[in-house]
């Protein structure tokens, strides 16, 4: 099977001052369809840095990410947004909603940003149907601060579900939560790989998460390590 998403020596160092940090030094990674992969390292590692150029949010020092063939940064910048809003999925610890829209609003917003439309009857049923599957069908006119954290990151996933995402990028989905809220979480996202075949690529500092990958690896100096 050829991979979904590949990433070829990719580095990044930050420029600070004086001496570039060097948070990825060469790494390489190729996902299967339909597999979850968990990236684990301390904080500072460079897990963000990573996830970020596996999505297209970020721009690598050198090295590429190729998906369905293209490399996402030879593409311009709004070639690869609409690449992003079409074929990618993101989950942050934060959860990253917009505080004044609903639940269901901010379920609909990729799908008004994909169409380049406003909302219509369909984007508004597919949120419905998305927030009744991550079990919030009863909380669609709620903003976010009435929601507890538990429910902001449930409305977050179905969020990044909204345009049927090829793949799915968590960056510390459970990092804010309690552990049995997190755990709820961790069975959703490994519910949506098992029995919708998504594929995940998910970056924590929880070795917790280890447990339900199908495939670990520890992303450490720079270095990717299986
Ligand atoms: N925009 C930036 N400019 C400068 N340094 C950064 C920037 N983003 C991250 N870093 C540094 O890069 C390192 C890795 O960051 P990050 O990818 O966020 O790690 P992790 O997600 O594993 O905690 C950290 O030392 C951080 O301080
Ligand atoms: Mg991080």
């Amino acid at each position: 099977m050829s991979p979904l998403l590949e990433g070829v020596a990719l580095s990044k160092s930050y420029r600070q001052g004086g001496e570039p940090l060097e948070v990825l030094r060469g790494v390489s990674l190729a996902l299967q369809p339909g597999e979850m992969v968990v990236i684990v390292g301390p904080s500072g590692a460079g897990k963000s840095t990573l996830l970020h150029l596996l999505g297209g949010l970020d721009t690598p020092t050198a090295g590429k990410v190729i998906f369905q063939g293209r490399n996402l940064y030879a593409l311009s910048d709004r070639e690869r947004a609409q690449l992003r809003n079409r074929a990618f999925g993101f989950v942050f610890q934060f959860y990253h909603l917009v505080p004044e829209l609903t639940a269901l609003e901010n379920v609909m917003l990729p799908g008004w940003m994909g169409n380049g439309g406003g909302p219509s009857a369909k984007t508004a049923q597919r949120a419905r149907g998305l927030l009744e599957e991550v079990g919030l069908g009863r909380r669609l006119s709620h903003h976010p601060g009435q929601l507890s954290g538990g429910e902001q990151q449930r409305v977050a996933i179905a969020r990044a579900l909204m345009n049927g995402p090829e793949l799915l990028f968590c960056d510390e989905p459970t990092g804010n939560l309690d552990s049995e809220t997190g755990s709820k979480i961790v069975e959703l996202l490994v519910r949506l790989n098992r029995q919708e075949r998504r594929t995940l690529v998910v970056v924590t500092h929880e070795t917790s998460m280890t447990q339900v990958a199908g495939r670990v690896l520890s992303l450490k100096d720079g270095r990717l390590w299986g």
